[in-house]
């Protein structure tokens, strides 16, 4: 190959421009041009046939002062026209016009789902899983998750140190739309003594008598971490509690988030109502954890992965993804990693919620 592609696509997630650095640095080794697309796969639908809108040539000068950088120098987003096969198709004939012969792309599971119809319309394509949510199911850890529990401990340190002054409990809310791994590490990391995660059932009530019973045995700054997808499917005991507010802070809820009948906020008042005694605040730390630059799990991960990706794509070899397992980097057939179903650790779960 003479000229690679390489976009970073989904949420943003830290050691996208680490991984885009070392993929551009090993193809200069391997005499291979790189092509930026900006903005996920909306940088291959933008333009027309041999025209390089949303594209960007990649030379050393350009990347090397971005490996330090949060967020993504080539910008990402999420496509949603990139589902039709007609508008796959234009891409993939663009990509040939310009002489593109292969295509790195750094994201989730939704990206890699695009690298795959890409492949099947020839253009090879080799995935770094991008996101901290970590959850793709085929590898241990994906780039940026390290990095965000990180970011999590910092912060659930920090919001502890006044609670433990002030006696109150934290709900401290971190993210993870489908998954709760972000929750479970910074639990376990930061000794919290309840997790809640979208992937176990829950309750309020339950919850309020967990920080009852905490607190006849002294412990009173109880820290509770929260994954943002919990407030989707939940119970309706969780929908209920809404109704022990007084009809003021029901209004209060109605008139400022309308459109969720539950969220941290909402939940720590909640707290309050049904443990009496209890000062519970809440935390959300948002995007936080997606702003932080590499720590040094994932900074590392990104280089070995951006050299292998460009290393697979010189040597021909196409449609893998990315990953760790048994804590070292490998590859395997995108189509087999986006078939493996995700697992959730309950018996760490389980022992979190019950030291
Ligand atoms: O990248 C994953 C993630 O951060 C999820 O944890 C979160 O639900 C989602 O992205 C939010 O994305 P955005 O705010 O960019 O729409």
């Amino acid at each position: 190959m003479k000229r690679i592609g390489i976009l970073t696509s989904g949420g943003d997630s830290p050691g996208m421009n680490a991984a885009v650095v070392t993929a551009a640095r090993s193809a200069a080794l391997f005499e291979m041009d790189v092509i930026g697309v900006k903005r996920g796969y909306n940088g291959l639908i933008i333009g027309e046939d041999n025209d390089t809108k949303g594209m960007m040539a990649l030379d050393l000068e350009t990347v090397l002062d971005i490996a330090d950088q949060p967020g993504t120098f080539l910008r990402t987003a999420r496509c949603i026209e990139f589902l039709n096969p007609d508008v796959r198709a234009k891409a993939a004939k663009r990509l040939n016009s310009l002489g593109i012969e292969g295509l790195i792309v750094i994201g989730g599971d939704g990206s890699f789902n695009g690298a795959r119809a890409l492949c099947n319309l020839g253009i090879p394509c080799i995935g770094i899983p991008g996101t901290i949510d970590n959850d793709l199911a085929y590898t241990e850890r994906s780039l940026g998750y390290d990095t965000a529990v990180n970011v999590c401990i910092n912060s659930v340190r920090q919001i502890r140190a006044t609670s433990r002054s002030h006696d109150r409990v934290a709900v401290v809310e971190v993210m993870g739309r489908h998954c709760g791994d972000i929750a479970l590490r910074t639990a376990m990391c930061t000794g919290a003594e309840q997790v809640i995660v979208p992937e176990m059932s829950w309750n309020v009530h339950q919850l309020a008598d967990r920080i009852n019973d905490l607190k006849e045995k002294g412990d009173t700054r109880a820290t509770i971490i929260v994954a943002e997808g919990v407030y989707k499917n939940q119970s309706m005991e969780n929908f209920n509690a809404f109704e022990l507010l007084s009809s003021y802070d029901k209004n209060y809820y109605l008139t400022h988030s309308p459109n969720e009948p539950m969220n941290s906020h909402l939940l720590a008042h909640v707290l309050r109502v049904l443990a009496p005694g209890c000062e519970a605040r809440s935390t959300v730390l948002g995007y936080t954890q997606r702003g932080s630059a590499p720590y040094a799990y994932d900074a590392a991960f990104a280089f070995e992965a951006g050299h292998l990706a460009a290393k697979l794509l010189h040597s021909g070899i196409s449609e893998q993804v990315i990953g760790i397992k048994n804590g070292k980097v490998f590859y395997m057939p995108i189509r087999e990693a986006l078939d493996m179903k995700p697992t959730f650790d309950t018996a760490m779960y389980s022992l979190v919620n019950s030291l």
